[in-house]
């Protein structure tokens, strides 16, 4: 009885009217609640892509959730993008439209500024536009591949033809950490073929990585000076071919469509700043700002350690040490830059130095200075060390691994072949030439000739006072009795360097750009002629 009384009064409620209105309303909430749990299931994923540092960032790219397996979706920001067309917050991709333009850029491109053999790396971006264009259109792109950084220094030129300065060097590391990172590159040389490129893709264009030199060409552009800043191989006259000519490069008032500051970074060898935005915007191959009170240029730096572990280690070395540095004129006795003396102090340590266990005499080499062009003589750099001439790089590089030390002269500075030392198994000998009388040992006052070895001492990186012939054969001998593995700074791994990419190309750089305009402009009353975003 009650059971039925109970299933009476049951049907009776869902029966009426009012009832009807309440299913209705617990429908509606659940498929909102729904929706929007979907809605933050798909937009939380997005924070990952946050810079945090080095060892999260490559967890989160390396572990991809359960929860994309689960939607058959690979990357956060398709799904937002999924989900925006899909409740209408924005309009679908147009594919084909977006692969078309590409593709017409790439043809613009090329009838501006065309094929050059003095620019090889002008010829990798059509390859690599239509590569773009091609994975846009079929929905095929890999991780991060619509990402694109402009190189805008011919130092990535040389980095593929095979140049060797410092920069070089440096711009090859760059190359492959951009590279293994799978951002599309594409490459220029000043400021209209950089301009020409922006201005196709636009807001894929996550980075520009400036010359020091062309940055300032770009940033002078305008109607009244342009054609004094024309060069012959990226020319800019197609600005003054429009019905309405307009003449820029930077983005600026008057100039909105030119090329954003706070994507502008210089590629700067040494320490001051070479950017309108001052130091942050100044990329920079050294920590300087480590050891400068924390004042100093964005340290980005390079790893050698890929093409240093491809030459494998002698099981033999020579019972010799070799000098650092290719030109005479580091080895000038005369020259305020040299540190072993006017009174011969190296070619006597060299003389002092004991024979090997094996009997083996001690020798000096160099590798460089110019060959008599006549009989093929080697130039004569210094007395007591025999130069074996310049080496084609692989050699050098055997020449060096089969070394028992490398050592400084004075000069170059800064030059990245030390680290190649280091990572041959080859310690380095490092002349200070400037240290503080009453505190001698306090290495971060030094001037040394490779500052940023100052941290590591032996049996790595031995420290030498300019000019002390005690301590440079004591430093000698040590070296060679103490032999090293392989040593790369933890900062110059290939690991270490890459993340510093990642978080140069991934970060949005707006408000330190901000910072740095009322720091270095409006707090010192100047205005600032350019247009941030
Ligand atoms: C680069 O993209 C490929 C697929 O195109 C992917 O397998 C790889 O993991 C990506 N690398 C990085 C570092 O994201
Ligand atoms: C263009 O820049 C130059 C300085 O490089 C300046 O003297 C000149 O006034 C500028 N012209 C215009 C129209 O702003
Ligand atoms: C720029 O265009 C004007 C008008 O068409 C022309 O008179 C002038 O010669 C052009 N300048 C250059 C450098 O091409
Ligand atoms: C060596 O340096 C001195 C002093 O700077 C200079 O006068 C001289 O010309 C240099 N010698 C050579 C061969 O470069």
């Amino acid at each position: 009885m009650k059971y039925e009384n109970e299933g009476h009064r049951m049907s009776r409620i869902l029966d009426s009217h009012q009832s009807r209105i309440v299913a209705l309303i617990i429908t509606f909430i659940t498929t909102l609640l729904t929706l929007s749990v979907f809605f933050y299931l798909s937009i939380t994923p997005s924070a990952e892509f946050e810079y945090q540092d080095a060892e999260f960032s490559i967890n989160r790219y390396t572990d991809e959730s359960s929860l994309h397996g689960l939607w058959g979706l690979k990357r956060p920001h398709l799904q937002l993008e999924g989900w925006k067309e899909w409740i209408g917050l924005s309009r679908p991709r147009d594919r084909a439209k977006e692969a078309r333009d590409i593709r017409d850029l790439s043809d613009l491109f090329y009838e501006r500024f065309p094929l050059d053999d003095k620019r090889a790396a002008r010829g990798m971006n059509r390859p690599a536009l239509e590569r773009l264009a091609h994975c846009i259109e079929t929905n095929t792109c890999g991780r991060d591949e619509e990402k694109v950084v402009l190189l805008a220094s011919f130092h990535f030129n040389n980095a593929i033809t095979g140049g060797t300065s410092g920069e070089d060097i440096w711009a090859r590391s760059t190359l492959e950490a951009l590279h293994s990172l799978n951002y599309t590159l594409l490459y220029s040389f000043g400021p209209m073929d950089t301009l020409t490129l922006y201005q196709g893709l636009q807001d894929k264009v996550k980075t520009i990585i400036w010359e020091g030199a062309e940055l300032k060409k770009c940033l002078a552009r305008n109607e009244t000076n342009w054609e004094s800043l024309e060069n012959d191989h990226t020319p800019g006259t197609f600005q003054n071919q429009t019905a309405q000519p307009r003449f820029g490069c930077f983005r600026r008032p008057g100039f909105e469509e030119g090329i954003p500051p706070e994507k502008s970074f210089t590629f700067h060898f040494w320490s001051g700043p070479e950017n309108p935005l001052g130091g942050e915007f100044t990329l920079s191959p050294e920590d300087y700002k480590s050891w400068n009170k924390g004042v100093g240029n964005h340290y980005l730096g390079y790893s050698l350690e890929t093409r240093c572990k491809a030459i494998p280690l002698p099981t033999h070395k020579e019972h010799r040490g070799m000098a650092l540095g290719k030109y005479a004129k580091y080895f000038n006795t005369s020259s305020r830059d040299w540190v072993w003396g006017k009174e011969d102090i190296l070619r006597q340590a060299i003389l002092d130095m004991p024979h090997s266990n094996k009997g083996e005499k001690f020798e000096m080499i160099a590798t460089g200075g110019h060959d008599d062009g006549r009989t093929g003589a080697h130039e004569l750099m210094y007395k007591g060390i025999r130069n074996m001439g310049g080496l084609p790089q692989d050699e050098w590089y055997q020449t060096v691994a089969a070394s028992k030390f490398l050592l400084g002269v004075g000069r170059p500075l800064m030059s990245p072949s030390p680290y190649d030392a280091l990572c041959l198994g080859v310690p380095f000998i490092n002349p200070i030439t400037w240290w503080n009388r009453e505190e001698p040992e306090d290495w971060s006052r030094w001037i040394t000739q490779h500052d940023a070895l100052r941290p590591y001492g032996p049996p790595y990186v031995y420290h030498v006072q300019k000019e002390n012939h005690e301590q440079l054969e004591e430093a000698m001998k040590a070296a060679m009795d103490n032999p090293i593995d392989r040593f790369i700074p933890p900062p110059m791994t290939v690991k270490a360097v890459r993340e510093r990419h990642r978080k140069l190309v991934e970060t949005d750089w707006t408000p330190s750009a901000k910072a740095a305009v009322r720091a270095l402009w409006t707090d010192k009353g100047k205005e600032f002629p350019y247009l941030l975003h």
